[in-house]
């Protein structure tokens, strides 16, 4: 920073324009948030900090907080090398922690939380896994502190409402913790409505609807600056890190106080230390003098960024010197940037909004400057400011693909029954035993950790703290954290008995290898599917209650859940939420259902996927659901789709093991023929079965058709052909023609034509799948507005069971018996092992 001082005092002195800008005066702005709330969580005092904000202590933000379980306050004494106070004390929760705040005025709004893992005896902090959302966008999803630092998230919301929450949710088995939390008024000048669209280039409005995460907020050329400089209390980092290469910069100068602020513009949006700094292309060093300077960022590219950036002519010496080009991500922003023609002076403040959308999204995102290469002008090119932005996505996230309620935060616990359930459909379809599923990228140890001593405790990795941890911790803690860890609620087999009338064979909603599937009502009246095993050997009895631990885990939306479990008297018992309107392909074909629109069937898809894609990528990395197609995504009382039947498979632990896992499970018509020739199964196996879902969603007739002439028998088959001729249309349900939008079913058939590509390395993830579904529907539905409503209208009308009729023979209302045999077969054969009831060994070693 020697050099750029050295820059400033030269300009200063030796530049008349400059002096002339000097004299100028300055606007000054100063900003008093109306909403102020600043808590130092687990503090038991007030903090106040240098800029004489005071941050409350616990007892003071009280009546802002409310928990299920009662929140632990940890705070230490000894100031370590924190930057802050606050960071010297957390406020742990081990169930969800709502924050609700009175607001006192509409608007743009900072939230900034402050983290840092203190030391504690009772609990690592570094352990801790939670989400952080507001009522409409997670904010953080799955967060945990990777190492002993602190961090601060800063988020600008538009408070539309008079109460807004921010939300602590631990996820299952773990907790969370939050050092300090701010939720202050910004200006409403900061961010306008409209930005400029990079592809294609145009403009873009709405940006005041979104919610925005500071990702980068740099001051190129000069020092870091902080609250002591921005009045907002912003920081912004200085740019050498992201220079590529640094060579290609020298800094440049000026004393803040030249800085002139024009018309539209002010200091609340950059101060004047960020205007007085740039840094502009070096002049030595590099052979050519035709070069850009480039800095690169770190982002997520799945993620539209807002990027602004600031410019201020410190550089020039006179007006109309320096012109100059502006990129991101290699595209022009702006060709031939004059800034003292826009701003009419020297050293004035400009600044400009990109909106970079997924279409240009790349990561790195890279920004660069660079001369226009005309024989006008000098050859020079600067950057004063950068702030990138993260925007938040469709579903209201702005942390991975799942919104506010995308996933459930609230497991099942010993005494509070969750209020949904579930039935196995188990009439034509495969029993649990032939959903296997494989449990990936464990960590090594699984195997050893998996001796516990006490089944009640969990089983995998990230959970071992909780085990050391319990041991310090009283009684009561201990049982509130075992009710927490999700394995479910305990069922007594009176308890059962007495949902199910003593077994009744009229409850009987399912049948299958492994035993049948009860529709129960529990004691509060909920509805549930009681899914009962004829009773095992030890050995059965271990794997099951291992399943349990493991299915408890998984808990999404999008997946039926386990509300609890049996095993007394050896019984092996589960309990699952009831879905009520059965399996998606019953409304598909083959009973008399009343047809789906094609809005309705691309949010069964879409619900379908996004369970699909947590299983691929979510909370239980790496769950292979193995057994995906209609019968398997349920459909609860709204419609909601959820995936069923995951169970999972370990690693086959011996020898004697690893020949049934060697056997192709799967139904056929879905199965994947590259799992089939080299029965190695990955995620894009279940891709392709989801393809062939897709598919009959699209033309309501099942995956396998025995009874049709033999090229049709195989719908997917059948359907690559008439897809690749472009005429897919010819073969779609007969009930959706003339109601979709064109463009709608190409973007949806091009989905589909991926899925199931011969190869998975072709096919497409389940995220990139969800993405052209969802982006299908938003087609749908931007084309028929209105036109859709008439057509639900008329589907009510019609209330009467349509008979669906294809061009091609149909399935005569039934499903093809040899298909059923199948099923069958497949559900049987799985019970010929002892530990198939909930395991299916796969022996498709290693990824
Ligand atoms: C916040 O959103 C509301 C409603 O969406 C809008 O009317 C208002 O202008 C927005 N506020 C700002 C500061 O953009
Ligand atoms: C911040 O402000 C102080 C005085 O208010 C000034 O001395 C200092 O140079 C400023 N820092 C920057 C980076 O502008
Ligand atoms: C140019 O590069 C040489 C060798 O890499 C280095 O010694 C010199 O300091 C550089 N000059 C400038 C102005 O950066
Ligand atoms: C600057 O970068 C842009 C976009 O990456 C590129 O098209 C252009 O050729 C570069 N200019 C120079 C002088 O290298
Ligand atoms: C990106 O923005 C442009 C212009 O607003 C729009 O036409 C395009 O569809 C957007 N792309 C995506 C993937 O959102
Ligand atoms: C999130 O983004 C969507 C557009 O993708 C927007 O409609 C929605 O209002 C945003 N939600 C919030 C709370 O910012
Ligand atoms: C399927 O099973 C039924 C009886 O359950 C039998 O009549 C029929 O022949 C079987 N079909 C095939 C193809 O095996």
């Amino acid at each position: 920073m020697a050099t750029s001082l050295l820059v400033l005092v030269c300009f200063c002195f030796a530049n008349p324009a400059m002096m002339h800008v000097s004299a100028k005066t300055q606007r000054l702005e100063s900003f008093t948030p109306q909403d102020n709330y600043l808590i130092d969580c687990g503090s038991p005092t007030d903090t106040p900090l240098a800029g004489k904000r005071v941050f409350v202590s616990d007892e003071n933000a009280k009546t802002f907080l409310s928990t299920k379980s009662r929140d632990i306050q940890v705070s230490v004494q000894s100031a370590e090398d924190v930057p802050l106070p606050i960071y010297n004390s957390a406020r742990i929760f081990i169930d969800q922690a709502d924050y609700t705040f009175q607001m006192a005025r509409p608007g743009w709004h900072w939230i900034r939380l402050h983290f840092y893992p203190v030391q504690n005896n009772e609990f690592n902090l570094q352990n801790a896994k939670f989400n952080v959302e507001t009522n409409s966008v997670v904010l953080i999803r799955e967060f945990h502190v990777k190492t002993i630092t602190w961090s601060v998230k800063e988020y600008l919301v538009n408070v539309t409402t008079e109460r807004f929450s921010i939300k602590f949710i631990p996820k299952e088995g773990s907790f969370a913790f939050i050092n300090a939390i701010e939720l202050v008024s910004a200006p409403d000048i900061l961010i306008g409505d409209v930005g400029t669209s990079l592809s294609p280039v145009g403009t873009f409005s709405g940006l005041s609807h979104f919610t925005f995460q500071t990702s980068y907020r740099i001051n190129m050329g000069g020092p870091i600056v902080t609250g002591q400089n921005d009045t907002l209390g912003r920081t912004w980092e200085v740019d050498t890190p992201f220079l590529k290469p640094v060579e290609a910069s020298t800094s440049a100068s000026v004393n803040p106080s030249v800085i002139n602020y024009p018309d539209g513009t002010s200091p609340l949006i950059a101060p004047p230390s960020v205007y007085a700094s740039a840094s502009q292309m070096a002049n030595a060093n590099v052979s050519s003098q035709s070069f850009n300077v480039t800095w690169s960022f770190e982002v997520d590219a799945s993620f539209s960024y807002l990027v602004r950036m600031h410019f201020c002519d410190i550089v020039s010496k006179a007006l109309n010197d320096l012109y100059f080009n502006v990129y991101i991500n290699r595209k022009m922003g702006i060709s031939g940037l004059d800034l003292t023609a826009i701003t009419g002076d020297l050293a004035s403040a400009y600044y400009k909004d990109f909106v970079v959308n997924s279409s240009v999204m790349a990561n790195p995102l890279t920004i660069q400057v660079g001369p226009l290469n005309q024989d006008t002008g000098a050859q020079n090119a600067i950057l004063n400011g950068l702030e990138i932005l993260k925007i938040n996505n469709s579903v209201g996230s702005l942390d991975g693909e799942y919104g506010v309620g995308g996933k459930s935060s609230e497991g099942p616990s010993r005494g509070t029954v969750a209020a949904v359930g579930f039935a196995m459909m188990f009439g034509a379809f495969v029993g649990l035993g032939a959903m296997a599923v494989k449990w990936r990228k464990r960590p090594q140890d699984w195997q050893k950790t998996n001796s516990f001593s006490s089944w009640l405790l969990p089983v995998h990795a990230g959970d071992s703290t909780f085990m050391s941890s319990k041991n310090s911790m009283s009684s009561r803690k201990s049982q509130m954290l075992s009710s927490t860890m999700g394995l479910g609620r305990y069922f007594s087999f009176a308890e059962l008995k007495d949902a199910t009338k003593n077994w009744d064979s009229n409850a009987i909603i399912g049948v299958g290898g492994f035993g049948n599937v009860y529709l129960g009502v529990i004691d509060d009246g909920t509805k549930v599917a009681v899914k009962r095993g004829n009773p095992q050997s030890e050995q059965g009895i271990h794997e099951f209650q291992t399943e349990i631990q493991i299915l408890s885990k998984l808990r999404h939306r999008h997946l039926v859940s386990l509300i609890g479990y049996c095993d007394e008297n050896s019984e092996m018992i589960l309990v699952y939420e009831f879905m009520a309107n059965g399996p998606l392909r019953d409304h598909l074909y083959g009973k008399d259902m009343p047809p789906m629109s094609w809005k309705q069937r691309l949010e069964i898809c879409i619900g379908a996927a996004r369970g699909l894609h947590y299983l691929h990528t979510g909370a239980a990395q790496g769950i292979i659901h193995r057994d995906v197609k209609s019968t398997n995504i349920l459909l609860d009382e709204n419609f909601i789709a959820k995936m069923a039947d995951f169970g999972l498979s370990k690693d086959a632990p011996t020898t004697e093991e690893t020949h049934v896992s060697t056997a192709v499970k799967g139904s056929f018509g879905y199965l994947d023929p590259e799992y089939f020739r080299k029965q190695q199964l990955t995620d894009k196996s279940d891709v392709y079965s989801f393809g062939v879902v897709l598919l009959e969603a699209l033309c309501a007739r099942p995956a396998i058709n025995p009874s049709l002439p033999r090229e049709q028998v195989n719908l997917a088959e059948w359907a690559l052909q008439w897809k690749r001729k472009g005429l897919l249309e010819k073969i779609i349900d007969p009930t959706l023609a003339g109601k979709i939008n064109p463009e709608s079913m190409n973007k949806f058939a091009e989905a589909t034509e991926k899925c199931l590509a011969e190869y998975g390395v072709d096919r497409p993830t389940m995220g990139d799948i969800l993405w052209n579904l969802e982006y299908a529907l938003q087609l749908q539905e931007a084309s028929s507005h209105g036109k859709m409503a008439e057509e639900e209208k008329e589907l009510m009308a019609t209330a009467s069971p349509i008979t669906v009729s294809h061009s091609v023979p149909p399935p005569s209302g039934a499903i093809p018996s040899s298909e059923q045999n199948e099923s069958t077969t497949d559900a049987q054969g799985v019970n010929d092992h002892s530990t198939a009831m909930f395991t299916q060994f796969a022996s498709l070693n290693g990824r």
